[in-house]
Formats: C-alpha cells, structure tokens, sequence
C-alpha cells in the first residue's frame, strides 16, 4: 500500500468516526521553546490545557514532524527519520481510552478490502504505562489481545509529554511483529527492531512542570478534560505494509536513494553497511532539508538554521564518501519534490526558492570541504603519529572557524578515523570568540578588521557605480556576509539574531560614504522566486575603494548568493545628500572668497540637511567674515549656476585650479564638479544638485575651533535651513511677549534688565551686611557672663555660610571690650550642614583659652570636623540635633578656666 493510499484511509476513517480534519501546522511555531513542531498534538496544546475552547471536540491530522535528537540513529537502524508524518486522532474531552484503543484497533486490522490496513492481528502487541490496569484490560475486551501480548513499561517508555512544560499523560504503544529475522522473540520490550512501534496512544490527563529527560519533571497536577492525542508513524507502517526492511525504502524516500544510486561509484544493498547508511542519510536529511526551506528556515550558524545546514552537510559528505564529486543537491531537490509533492504541495509550487537556498548552501559549503578535509587528514595523522587520540580544541576551532565545519562533521570524521574531539576546548574558544566579536562590533562602526574574507571579491574586480545616471539597478549578488563571515543565504529570520548582515552586488546605484558624504539610504528587494526578500540598506562602505558593502536589515524573506535583485536609493535621501554635498563646495568657494586662498580645506562631512567644512585657519572668523560667507553662499545658490561634473587627465584638471584635498591619494583619471565655472572647481566622486538654486538656502549655524589652528563652519541647508530659521523666530516671538515689547526692542530690554538685576543685587548685599552689624550688636549686649569671660554663645538662625559666621564673631569679638571675651556662633537647623565658629579675644587667650580647643568640642557634639587657630577657628558638622549640647560643651570649657 502507497504512502498516500495510507494517509488517506487514516484519514477517512477518522472522519467516518466523527473527527474534523485539520491540516498539518508549519513545523515552525511561534513558541521560543519548541525548536521544531514534534507532535501532530502540538497545535492543539491550549485545547489540552484549558486555554481555548475547541470548535470540535474530535480532530484528525497528519503532521510534518522534525525530530533530530536521535540523528545519530538515522540510517542505521530501520526506523529514524529526522522527517517524518504522525497521523493522529484527538478527543478533547470526548472518547477516552476505550474509543482511543477502539479506533486504532480497527483501523490497524480491518481488511485493505474493507478500507483498514489488514494487519494479522497476531501480529499485534500493545504495550500500557506499568500501573494502568485500565488500557490493559481494555486491549484484551476491545481487541482480544491475549495478555501476553500487552506489556507493561515505565515512565521511561510509556509516559509522553512534549519534552517541554504542557500536557502529559501514561501512554499505550502499538507494536507490529516483523518476524524473527529481524531480532529475537518477546515482545518490544525485548526487540524494537523486530517488533516496531507503529502507534502511540497518549492518554492525556496532566501537566508537567521544568524539568529534563523523560522522567526527571513535576506532574503538577491533572488537566481540566480527560484527552486523547495519538501519533501513527505513517513512514513506519509504509515499512510494513510494503514488506521493506527499513522505513528508507518506503516509497517516498525511496526514489530519493535511487536517485543516489546512479551518479554513486558504489551501489546500495550490496553487502557494505557504512554506505548504506550514507545512502538513507542522505534521503532522510535531503527530505528533511527541503520541508524545512518550505516552512520558511535557512542555513544559519544556530538554532533552526545550523539544524539545516547541519543536515545539508551530512548530505554533501555522505554523497562524497560515496565518490560522488559533482554537485548533487539539486537533484536531491527535485527528487524530493516529485516524491513528496502531491501531499505537500508547497515543495512544487516554491521549488524554485527550495532549489536555490538548498544549492547555494552545497556551493558555499563545497568551497571549504576541499581544503577542511586536507586540513583535518594533516591533523588526524599529526594526532596519530604522536601517539594520541585527542584531536585538540584549537585545531577542531581551525575547522569551524577557517572552513566552516560545524563540530558535530569534525566528530564523526574523527570517529572516522578512531580519534575523539576535544570537544569542551573547542567550547571555549567558541565562547571566547563570540566575546571577542561582541566587543569588537561595539567598538567599531566598520567592522571591516578582517578584510581576508572579502579578498575573493576584491579580487573579482570593482563594483560599478550607476548611481550619477540612476536611482534603481538590477544587480547581482555577489556574495553575503553575516559578522564578517561568508554565507550562501541570509533571511530574516537569521539576521534578527546576527549582528552586522552585508551584501555585495556586482553594480549598485547607492553611494557609498566617502569624500565627507554620507552612504545612501535605500532599499535592496529580491526579484523572481525571492520576490519576498526585502532588506533596508543602513550603511554602504567601500572596501579596498572598490568593492561597495551594504549593510542592512532584512526586513523579510531571504537572499541567495547569486540572486538577481533590485537596489534603490531613497530619492528623498539622495535629494538631501546632493543639497548638503553641493553647499559644501559653495561654503569653501565663499571661504574662500572672503578670506582669501589660505583657507585651504581639512575635512568636510554632509548628509541630508546638514553639512560641515573644516579649514585651516587662525582665530575665528570676525561677525562680518561669518556674515559675508554666508552671505556669498546664498548669493552663488541665488545665481542658480549649473553644476558640470565632468572627468579629467589628474595633472590637467589641478592645472585648471581644481581643488583638491591635501594628502588624498586621487587615480590618473579623476572626476571634477564645477559649479559656476569660476566659482567652484572641486575633484569629488559625490552626487550633487543640477542647479545650485536646488541647494535651497544655507544657513551657517556654528563656527568653532576644532584644534590648533583648525576651524570648522557648521550650516543647515535646504528645508533644515528653513526649519532652522523658523524656530529662531519662535524663540523670538516667544520672548518678546514675555518681555512685553516688540522683537526688534528685545535687545534693548534686555540689557536694561542686566542693569537693573546688577542693581538689585547690589542692594541686596548692602542689607546684608547692614543685617549682619545689627546682629552682632544684638548678640554683644546680649553677653552672658561664666566667671570673668564675657560669652555670646548662640545658635543663629537662617542659612548662614561659614564665611558668614566667621566674619560675625569678629564683629561681636570686637564689641565686647578687652577683658576676657569668647563669640561661638553654630548655623544649624537650614539644610544638612552645620557650619560653626569661634573667637576667643587676647585677654580670654591669656586664661587659657582657645578659639580651636572649643571648636573641638563643638565638632564633637554635631558630629563635624574643623580648626583653626587660638583666637579664630571654624568647622562644619552634620548633626544639627547636637547643636544645644554644643553650647554647653563650650560653656563648660570656659567655667573651667574662667
Ligand atoms: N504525541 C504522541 C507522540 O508524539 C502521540 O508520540
């Protein structure tokens, strides 16, 4: 029976029993977790777990299915497939184990006539989760299994879940005898080879937890509806319905091998187990990598897209270890979709984007095996003949990192040669490198370090340059970088990961920065069958000044090495870049003008609205030069002369009095720009205006000095020029209404307010200090008296610096005649600090008492630090909550010696 034939009685038969028919998911779905859909049950998941409710309470389908843990296993035994289709039957809520046992059994055992598979029921063995006396009986009501055919397993074999968090639940596997020349007797618990897994029936009850392997998680507790979710290997009971030894020789895979057979130097099935299993890897991964391509993955160096292009290298090698040296890839394609198409037709209708990611990843991957391979044979003899079986971390990081081998092709080639990896050495470097790329990329706009993998392009002769004639050309891809790295394909996918994606193009319309102005923006869309691809191009740098780099943004779909596309600058932009560039050249034609020829240009730098011109010059320019500069740009872009671009004999066109950028390495053939025959005569490679009226207003915004003897002049050109000027304007309106007076007397205002503010705060300090007389007036005949030592000791109020402070105590020192007299004065209580000080007159001193001994002693109290010397010292504290303590202290002190 035909693969189709026994998707279609699954099919039917589940309709016939009540179930809606749901088409097979992508095997990409949105879920972070999930590398690929696994399950045909996966796109049922919030059915299960409660989250929505279905619109059926009983589906059927047949899903795509990847699963590559067991990659290892493809091809040796008879039933891996990295690829494969589960056709399954799902109640939610509705039939339990009994329908669940039911349904299989019929369909498994009714006659081919009667529309089942005819299955010898002999040949039937079940096997149930180790306590469910439930299914167990039910395989002897329903299905008259004898009870020796229905073993019981544990979690390990009978429990299923998704291998992530979700819906779980004990299962019961359908197992099919093949007969004892495939293994020895007893039941699958003994042979799974012999006795094949055909389908499982998962009785799905719970939800599990984290957790890893298929025992080592929570059951956190059980669902709210009693499910059904089974999975039917159709390629497993292809292999039993058409008698073959191996689910590779099933009728969908089988062509495919075949295909292999005739460009092969080796047959298959002839005695040579190794090529065997070259020969099912390469049908299984070619399937697989074709379905994957269909679902929207491309080769990429992690997550979905390093699957891929991990399966399409096992291809390539495999067909070489089986002396296959010309290109196969697009063969397998095709062989694939003649195969595969008329159940999914998805592989017919996009062949042509299928063919060319699967061979542009053969081509670039072709390119390094070569030179790997010598690489890897001088390593594994190197290894061998110095007595060891360790290939070293650094070498297996040479062959990732030079020649693109993913790890796992180093492994299998070392267990080739009976050598192992050292696998957590190379681990490292890979980590390290990836810091190292990170760092660098921050530190570098143009990450262009490493030239080395640019140099074959380089190499390949120049970019063309239509942009002076156009704005769009069709263009080829030359080649395509991901962080520096060459690459067959880069999509959308994988460049929302990467870091920086380029394209070089054989010819491109977008001006690459250079000669002070800015790349291009613009946009690079695919054509044909990459219609979809669409990239944002965010810089364009030239590398060696001949081959133009894109970098961008891919926006969607994928780009092909070799893919014709089309390249546009955004004539917004490129209207801007020719304004900015082209009043560059008439500010240095002014400068030049005003201030005569040893204005000679440093560097200059424009994008759309903007430019700046930096000049050797000393001292800045007078209002008046500044004025007339301005004022000689307007007037030339006023006089709308014609730009005349024009190339030249380099020695011809200096002679003609072109400027040129001192220090510049210009080519024997150089481009000039005359703008108004005199007025302007530059070599440049930029774009510009027609007429320099299409320049627009230039409004110089800045002139400043930008090192010794180095000036640069800042200007808005075109509409930025205008906004500029507008919103100067708003500044002014909005001051003169709230100066209450007409703009043109805003200055006039303003300076009288300077006056007037200058004579307030004038008076301001006259009250001060007049404040600050009474004060100590106050304060002297306010002395307490400790013994024969007159004492003002008081806490001022209001902020008071210690300047304040300090010039107060000698005011009231002074007043207090010339027995012995102390002043402390403490500010506290405004703000966190608590500035002090202290005078202590000649008479006090000769008690023995001074002016720093007592500002210890408030320090101590207000938690502050201070000095000075014996008549006069001052601190500052933190604590203002100690400043009564503090007086005292200092009261104390003098009852001593007073
Ligand atoms: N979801 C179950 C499985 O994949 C049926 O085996």
């Amino acid at each position: 029976m035909q693969t189709h034939e026994i998707r279609k009685r699954f099919l039917d038969h589940f309709v016939k029993a009540g179930h809606t028919e749901v088409p097979s998911a992508s095997v990409i779905l949105d879920d972070p977790n999930l590398l690929f859909v696994n399950a045909g049950m996966v796109q049922f998941v919030p059915f299960f777990l409660g989250q929505r409710t279905p619109p059926y309470t009983r589906a059927t389908s047949i899903q795509k299915c990847i699963r590559t843990a067991d990659i290892d296993e493809v091809g040796v035994t008879p039933r891996h497939n990295t690829f494969f289709q589960m056709a399954g039957n799902f109640s939610f809520g509705d039939y339990f184990k009994r329908g669940a046992i039911e349904l299989a059994w019929t369909l498994l055992t009714t006659s081919v006539a009667d529309g089942g598979y005819g299955l010898d029921p002999e040949r039937i063995w079940a096997t149930v989760y180790y306590d469910d006396n439930e299914a167990a009986e039910l395989w002897q009501e329903v299905a008259g299994l004898p009870a020796e055919r229905v073993q019981r397993r544990g979690m390990e074999h009978n429990f299923w879940s998704m291998g992530i968090p979700g819906p779980c639940g004990p299962s019961s596997e359908i197992y099919y005898d093949r007969g004892e020349e495939f293994g020895p007797g007893g039941g699958p618990a003994v042979s799974e080879d012999r006795y094949i897994e055909l389908w499982n029936l998962v009785f799905m009850q719970s939800e599990r937890g984290e957790g890893t392997g298929k025992t080592g998680f929570e059951i956190l507790g059980p669902l709210p509806r009693k499910n059904i979710d089974t999975g039917m290997g159709v390629e497993r009971v292809a292999c039993v319905l058409q008698n073959v030894h191996n689910v590779y020789e099933t009728d969908l895979l089988r062509p495919i091998l075949d295909k292999v057979v005739t460009v092969a130097a080796r047959p298959y099935d002839a005695g040579n187990h190794d090529d065997d299993v070259r020969y099912r890897i390469i049908a299984d991964h070619s399937r697989t990598a074709a379905i994957l391509i269909a679902d929207g993955v491309s080769p990429g160096n992690d997550g979905r897209g390093y699957v891929l292009r991990r399966l399409l290298r096992r291809v390539i090698r495999s067909a070489k270890l089986l002396g296959i040296d010309g290109p196969i890839v697009g063969e397998l394609m095709a062989a694939v979709r003649d195969a595969m198409g008329p159940s999914y037709p998805e592989l017919v209708s996009d062949f042509a984007r299928i063919n060319r990611i699967a061979v542009a990843e053969e081509t670039a991957f072709n390119r390094t095996l070569a030179s790997g391979s010598r690489l890897f044979e001088e390593v594994a003899s190197a290894t061998k003949s110095a007595g060891a079986t360790v290939v070293s971390g650094s070498d297996a990081f040479t062959l990732h990192d030079t020649y693109g081998f993913p790890i796992e092709l180093t492994l299998e080639m070392a267990a080739e040669a009976g050598l192992t990896v050292d696998e957590h050495g190379f681990r490292e470097l890979m980590a390290e490198q990836r810091r190292r790329a990170k760092a660098d990329a921050a530190a570098r706009k143009h990450a262009h370090a490493d030239l080395s993998a640019y140099r074959e392009l380089v190499d390949a002769g120049p970019t063309e340059f239509t942009g002076f004639d156009e704005l769009t050309s069709e263009a080829r891809i030359l080649g395509i970088f991901i962080d520096g790295r060459r690459v067959p394909v880069v999509s959308h996918s994988d460049a929302a990961g990467a870091g920086r994606v380029e394209l070089v193009l054989d010819r491109t319309p977008l001006y690459a920065e250079s000669g002070g102005q800015l790349a291009d923006a613009g946009t690079i869309s695919g054509t044909g069958a990459g219609a979809s691809a669409r990239a944002a191009v965010t810089d364009v740098q030239k590398i060696a000044q001949t081959l133009w780099v894109h970098q961008v943004n891919v926006e969607s779909g994928e780009f092909v090495e070799g893919d014709t596309v089309i390249a546009a600058v955004d004539p917004q932009w490129r209207k801007g870049a020719t304004q900015g560039h082209s009043g560059t050249h008439m500010v240095h034609a002014a400068l030049r003008q005003v201030l005569g020829p040893n204005a000679v240009q440093a560097g200059s730098l424009n994008r759309p609205g903007y430019l700046r011109f930096d000049f050797n010059w000393q001292g800045p320019l007078t209002e008046e030069q500044r004025r007339q500069v301005e004022e000689v740009t307007n007037e030339a872009v006023q006089a709308d002369y014609e730009v005349h671009t024009f190339t030249e004999r380099l020695d011809k066109a200096k002679a003609m009095g072109a400027l040129a950028l001192f220090g510049e390495r210009y080519p024997e053939v150089v481009r000039v720009v005359e703008i108004g025959g005199p007025f302007s005569l530059e070599l440049c490679g930029g774009t510009h205006v027609h007429n320099s009226a299409q320049i627009g207003p230039v409004t110089i915004v800045g002139e400043s000095s930008i090192g010794s003897g180095v000036r640069r002049v800042e200007a808005y050109v075109g509409l930025d020029s205008f906004r500029h000027l507008a919103k100067e304007r708003a500044l002014m309106a909005g001051l003169a209404a709230s100066l209450r007076v007409p703009s043109e007397e805003v200055p006039a205002r303003v300076a009288n307010l300077v006056e007037r503010l200058k004579a307030a705060e004038k008076e301001l300090e006259r009250t001060r200090l007049a404040n600050a007389r009474a004060a100590a007036t106050n304060a002297a005949a306010g002395a307490e008296r400790i013994g024969n030592v007159r004492l003002v000791a008081q806490r001022m109020s209001g902020a008071m610096t210690a300047g304040d402070l300090r010039s107060l105590v000698g005011d009231i020192r002074g007043k207090l005649g010339s027995g012995p007299a102390v002043v402390a004065l403490i500010s506290g209580g405004d703000g966190d600090a608590v500035p002090y000080a202290v005078a202590a007159n000649p008479a006090a001193q000769d008690l023995g008492i001074r002016a720093d001994d007592l500002v210890k002693r408030i320090s101590a109290a207000v938690n502050g630090r201070g000095g000075g010397k014996a008549d006069l010292a001052q601190g500052s504290g933190k604590d203002a909550s100690g400043i009564d303590a503090a007086l005292d202290a200092v009261r104390t002190e003098i009852a001593q010696v007073g």
